[in-house]
């Protein structure tokens, strides 16, 4: 059974996880506002991707005969003052997960929870790759410059981008 403490912050990070699907959906309509489809497109994945980090806690809360217990989320931004503000905060706000990710196994080991420490090295993981996008995003955009054809093929490039559901998320729905 999970301490109170361990389950009450999975419950806070299934919220975290939530609104990072909304903070990206609403980035990427920002995107098509602008007609950037491509940028639009990868933000939709983006917040599909999010929702399956919070619905692998969801299935982990369940299954390890703990509580789900939802908290409102809160409204995300919808208006940035560039493409690189929307890249920075993206960045930005990919830290602020990876140091929630990290108190979660940071307590679980104070707590002796060695299944939760061992769960979530999947979303430590994770965040080294979701960071990596997100500088990758910012690089790649500072590189090209701003002129009008460099940022149609980032846009064009950014596009092709498919949402794959991740495999322990399909296992845990099994
Ligand atoms: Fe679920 Fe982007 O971290």
């Amino acid at each position: 059974m999970m301490k109170e403490n361990v389950e009450l912050l999975l419950n806070q990070q299934v919220t975290h996880e939530l609104y990072s699907a909304q903070l990206y959906l609403s980035m990427s309509a920002w995107f098509s506002a602008k007609g950037l489809s491509g940028f639009a497109k990868w933000y939709y994945v983006q917040s599909y991707e999010e929702n399956a980090h919070a619905m692998i806690i969801y299935n982990y809360i369940l299954k390890t005969n703990g509580r789900v217990v939802l908290e409102p989320i809160k409204a995300p931004p919808h208006e940035w003052d560039s493409v690189l503000d929307v890249l920075t905060e993206t960045l930005k706000h990919e830290e602020f997960v990876t140091s929630k990710i990290y108190n979660i196994v940071d307590v679980a080991r104070q707590e002796k929870d060695f299944k939760v420490d061992q769960f979530f090295q999947w979303f430590v993981n994770e965040q080294v790759e979701e960071e990596d996008n997100a500088n990758k995003n910012i690089g790649k955009y500072e590189s090209m410059g701003m002129d009008g054809k460099a940022l149609y093929l980032m846009d064009q490039e950014l596009g092709t981008r498919v949402y794959v559901a991740p495999a322990l998320l399909t296992t845990m729905e099994a």
